[in-house]
């Protein structure tokens, strides 16, 4: 079994912490496990939930509608979340859970893939890896930090969700237009090479 295969299982059998209780499926992450980008949302939705697959509702097809924009489709990237069970009545996931999930798994994900560009969909994704930023400040543009747990610099392009976007009208237009930015911030990452 591949690393990211070992991850996955792992996932699937977790009870580290009260959402496993509830979960229909665990949803690891699903994709090219040599992606370029790694997605990573917020947490499962009652779709995801019930078919084990992350981004399968009307936010995933907004995120697959815009990777056609950029010639990618989903088997081109990695999508994931940062906890990998479904929060009750789709609260917002709390901190120690992002912590004791993302802590773990999502870091074991990273060293797996090695991704060029981590793409952070909404708050709750930005705020475990770039702590303490407003993301009506930083959407759309691409920071390069050390990884604190990897100790490898990595980028990070904060987006917003696309979940917002589609309840947000207003933030729709800004999101298109920043998911746009990854092919340039793709051919600068390889030019530093
Ligand atoms: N929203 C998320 O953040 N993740 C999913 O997997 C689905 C919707």
């Amino acid at each position: 079994m591949s690393d990211l295969a070992v991850i996955s299982e792992k996932i699937k059998k977790c009870q580290k912490c009260v959402l496993a209780e509830k979960r229909t499926n665990a949803v690891p992450g699903s994709g090219n496990p040599s992606a370029d980008l790694m997605f990573v949302g917020e947490g499962p939705g009652k779709n995801e939930d019930e078919q084990g697959i992350p981004f399968v509702g009307q936010a995933g097809k907004f995120l697959e509608e815009m990777l056609e924009t950029i010639g990618m489709g989903r088997n081109d990237v990695f999508i994931t979340n940062v906890v990998k069970c479904r929060p009750p009545e789709n609260r917002d996931p709390l901190p120690d859970e992002v912590e004791t999930c993302s802590g773990t798994y999502l870091y074991d994900q990273i060293r797996s893939i090695k991704p060029k560009i981590i793409v952070t969909l909404g708050r709750h994704a930005m705020e475990f890896f770039i702590p303490g930023r407003k993301i009506s400040e930083v959407h759309g543009q691409p920071k390069r930090m050390v990884n604190k747990e990897t100790g490898e610099k990595q980028v990070y392009l904060p987006l917003y969700h696309p979940a917002a976007a589609l309840y947000h009208g207003g933030l729709r237009e800004t999101l298109i237009k920043d998911f746009k930015k990854i092919p340039k911030i793709l051919e600068k990452i390889d030019n530093l090479k």
